[in-house]
This record gives C-alpha cells, sequence and structure tokens, in this order.
C-alpha cells in the first residue's frame, strides 16, 4: 500500500499528480504512527505545540470538524454545554455524535450591520450562573468575518471543573504576530481548534487541535480523536502542517506583518469609494468586538444598484476575483500572506471601477430578520436517530423539526433537529423562502416541504 506505488499507477499525462504521490505513503518503519506517535509525527507535534503555546497539539487530517467531534465526544452524554446558535454546523455533528446537552445561546445580530460579529460575553457569563452543572462553554472566535471577543473574561467566571473550548479555525495565523488578535489559548481557553488550511499554507483537510496548561484528562480526548480519525491518515496533509509550522516560525511575522501593512493601506483606500463602506477598527466601537483580523475584508453595500451576489458575480466574471462569502448587503474577501501589493491593488481597482458603475443615491436595506427563539423538545442525538416523516410547511406547525435549517447570513440555524416548530417560525421560514438568502440543511431546498419527528 498504497495502491498507486509512490504514483507510478497514476498516469504520466499528470506529472503533477504523479509528484505528489511520491509523498503519499503510509506507516512503515521511520514514518511513525499517528495513533501512536513516537517518532517523526511525536517530534512534529511537540514543535507544533512549541509554536502555539500548547501543552499537546494533534494533527487532524479530515479538518478542523473531526476536532471539534472529538471535543464533544471528550465532553460525553452526560454534560451539559452553552453554546451560542451561530457556531458551524460541524458541532451539531458533534452533539448528534455524543449526545452532550446543549444549552444555546441566542447570537445577536448587529442592526447596523445585519452580521453577528460576536459573542455576548456576559449573556455567556449569566448562563453559566443560571446552569451551574455545565461542564464547557463552546465558542466560535474568531467569527466568519474575522471579528474576535473578550473570551478570556468568560474564562475568569469559569468554575474549576468547567471548560471553555474555542473554535478558532479561522484564527491558525494569529499566534505569529502579537498585532493579530489573541489566541484562545492566550486568552485561557482550555481547548482551541485551528482549521489550518484556511489560513496558512496548508493542504485542505489539514488542522489541528490544541489542549492548554489547564486541561485535564488528555487520554480521554486522544481516544475520542483516535476513534475519530481514519486508520490511513495522509501523510502529505501532515507533512504540509510540519512544513508551515516551520515557514511560519521563521518568516511568519514578517509576513503577517506586510499583510497587515497592506491591509492598512487598501482599507484605507477602499474606504474612500463611494457607495460601499470597507469595515475596520470602527467595528470595535459599533459592535463591542475585541479584535480584527486584517485579512478579512468586509465590504457592506451602502449605495449601490447591485447586491452582494451580483457583486460578488461581478467580481468572479469580471475581474477574475473570487471573494469568500457574499450575501444580500456584504461581501467578505479573504486576503492570505501570499498576496502582493499588485493582488490587493486588483481588489481595490476592481471595487472602486464596479461602485462607479453601478451607484445609487438610494440606501440599500441591511435589516435582516433574526429567526424566533427556539425550544428544544428532544437533544440533536435523540433526535436523529427517531423517525421522520416529510410534511408541507404548512402542516408542521405543532411539530417538531427533524432536519437542520440556517440562513446565511446571518449564518444562525433557526432549526435543530429536535426543536419546536411554532407559527413564528413557519412565518420566518416563509419570508425566507421568498427572500434571496442561501439556505443551508433542508432536504427540500425550496422549503415546501419540511422533515418533521414522526410521533406516530
Ligand atoms: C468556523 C468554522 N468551524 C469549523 C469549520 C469546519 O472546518 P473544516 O472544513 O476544516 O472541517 C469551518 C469550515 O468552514 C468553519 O468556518
Amino acid at each position: 500500500m498504497p495502491g498507486h506505488i509512490g504514483g507510478e499507477g497514476f498516469s504520466a499525462e499528470y506529472p503533477e499528480f504523479r509528484c505528489i504521490a511520491k509523498f503519499d505513503v503510509t506507516e512503515v518503519e521511520g514514518l511513525d504512527d499517528l495513533h501512536m506517535p513516537k517518532e517523526a509525527i511525536k517530534n512534529s507535534l511537540d514543535l507544533l505545540a512549541q509554536a502555539y503555546g500548547a501543552k499537546q497539539s494533534y494533527f487532524l487530517v479530515n479538518g478542523a470538524t473531526s476536532g471539534i467531534h472529538s471535543l464533544f465526544m471528550y465532553l460525553g452524554p452526560d454534560a451539559k454545554v452553552i453554546i451560542p446558535r451561530n457556531v458551524h454546523r460541524s458541532v451539531y455533528g458533534g452533539l448528534i455524535l455524543s449526545g452532550v446537552h446543549p444549552i444555546y445561546v441566542p447570537s445577536k445580530v448587529n442592526t447596523e450591520l445585519g452580521l453577528v460579529l460576536n459573542t455576548d460575553e456576559a449573556n455567556i457569563i449569566r448562563t453559566l450562573k443560571q446552569y451551574p452543572e455545565v461542564k464547557a462553554v463552546f465558542l466560535t472566535n474568531p467569527t466568519y468575518y474575522g471579528t474576535t471577543s473578550k473570551i478570556d473574561t468568560i474564562v475568569d467566571t469559569l468554575d474549576k471543573q468547567q471548560m471553555l473550548f474555542i473554535d478558532e479555525a479561522h484564527g491558525g495565523h494569529f499566534a505569529f504576530h502579537p498585532a493579530y488578535p489573541d489566541t484562545a489559548l492566550q486568552c485561557g481557553a482550555h481547548a482551541a481548534i485551528n482549521g489550518l488550511h484556511k489560513t496558512l499554507p496548508v493542504l485542505t483537510q489539514g488542522a489541528c487541535l490544541h489542549i492548554n496548561h489547564n486541561f485535564v484528562l488528555a487520554d480521554r480526548l486522544f481516544n475520542a480523536l483516535s476513534m475519530l480519525t481514519t486508520t490511513s491518515p495522509s501523510y502529505p496533509i501532515m507533512a504540509s502542517i510540519d512544513l508551515a509550522r516551520s515557514f511560519m516560525q521563521e518568516h511568519g511575522y514578517a509576513s503577517l506583518e506586510y499583510a497587515r501593512e497592506l491591509s492598512i493601506k487598501y482599507r484605507g483606500k477602499m474606504r474612500l469609494i463611494k457607495g460601499i463602506t470597507c469595515y475596520g477598527e470602527e467595528l470595535k466601537s459599533i459592535c463591542g468586538v475585541q479584535g480584527i483580523d486584517p485579512l478579512k475584508i468586509l465590504i457592506i453595500i451602502d449605495e449601490l444598484t447591485i447586491d452582494g451576489i451580483q457583486l460578488s458575480r461581478i467580481l468572479r466574471q469580471n475581474y477574475d476575483i473570487q471573494v469568500e462569502m457574499e450575501g444580500e448587503h456584504f461581501v467578505l474577501a479573504m486576503m492570505s500572506l501570499f498576496h502582493h501589493e499588485e493582488h490587493w491593488n486588483i481588489l481595490y481597482k476592481a471595487l472602486a471601477s464596479i461602485a462607479a458603475q453601478y451607484r445609487s443615491r438610494k440606501k440599500n436595506k441591511k435589516e435582516v430578520a433574526s429567526p424566533p427563539e427556539q425550544i428544544m423538545y428532544l437533544t440533536p442525538r435523540q433526535a436523529y436517530f427517531a423517525n421522520k416523516k416529510t410534511v408541507s410547511l404548512e402542516e408542521s406547525v405543532g411539530m417538531i423539526a427533524g432536519e437542520y435549517i440556517a440562513v446565511y447570513p446571518p449564518g444562525i440555524p433557526c432549526l435543530v433537529p429536535g426543536e419546536l416548530i411554532n407559527k413564528e417560525m413557519i412565518d420566518y421560514l416563509k419570508y425566507i423562502r421568498t427572500s434571496s438568502l442561501h439556505i443551508q440543511g433542508p432536504y427540500d431546498g425550496s422549503l415546501k416541504t419540511i422533515k418533521i419527528i414522526d410521533q406516530d
């Protein structure tokens, strides 16, 4: 193994593929074993932990998702965990696998920007007081938009037995430059997950999980990780993490500084473009965010005749620019350490030219309706294993949801399996059915029908 024997099995027509395959090896002598690391992999993990200031780090070869699932499996079915509603959908997978009982905290949509840009720490602290039996708090920090919250204030209020876990999927580069937001580990979180492939030169699926010095029972976490990880981990992915770690230790600071300076310069230029607003440091006063990743460029459309979805399409078709995310009233561009000044300039010029072409005197509406409050009848795990049936949306009033439905933006699931579908929820689903918002999750994307728990 592998069957391609060092790339020979791939046609010579694809020399690059053959080249990658040379690194695609398996656990033979000298290459260590991810499930029992003692040699090369152990050394590489120790170096990774050192680089991030962790007690211990683990490779994830199946993305940040597998680290999130492992943390929930570590907690187990008797645990209660506080979770803001705007977490990535892999968290709901973790809830189903583990049986953990979620205590949801509503995510506050900023009314000025129509986005969820931070965690309401005060609400988390209030909820901790209300449920002292809670085992952990699970948060996303930074948000997809690169904004961070004051998570250290949450750490300060935790009891000795309680833990803070952070999905830091988008913050794998923060550790290498002090002017970038503080890392979860620096803020005192017990564990953090970095989706390294998102922001560092790491192959897709390459991620890592760190535990801090205050994390207990690491063996239990390792067992969960090992169970959820393939017995054939990809060596190219693991090697790319090791190479990225080495690169960041040697050149990370300089590269991040270069990118930060470009961000300051070009954000400043983009702010002068009429019809759009490029947000930066002022987000701290507008929404109380703690830190901002300079590599996420949030453009809100104020006075254009086109919406964010059209803007994204024009950028792709006419300027060869792919943005990371778009919504009715915004686009989010994601820059990397490896973009040069010419790339930032191309983005700036494209935005300036489109804004001039589609300028309008009318203010674009930014209000994004928040979903109504949810009422949980079954845990996600109980709901997952229950029988389901499909009914029309109108018929589902008073029933229990059998599927997950999220709307982007604001990126908050309005229904998770096990929650009551009441009249307010039906009205909200009807509203999103007619809007151009992006819907994620349901089997019937048109929302004419919905899966419910079959209670017969
Ligand atoms: C905030 C957040 N967490 C977790 C994930 C899952 O990461 P991965 O795709 O590496 O499994 C994503 C992916 O987009 C994400 O945005």
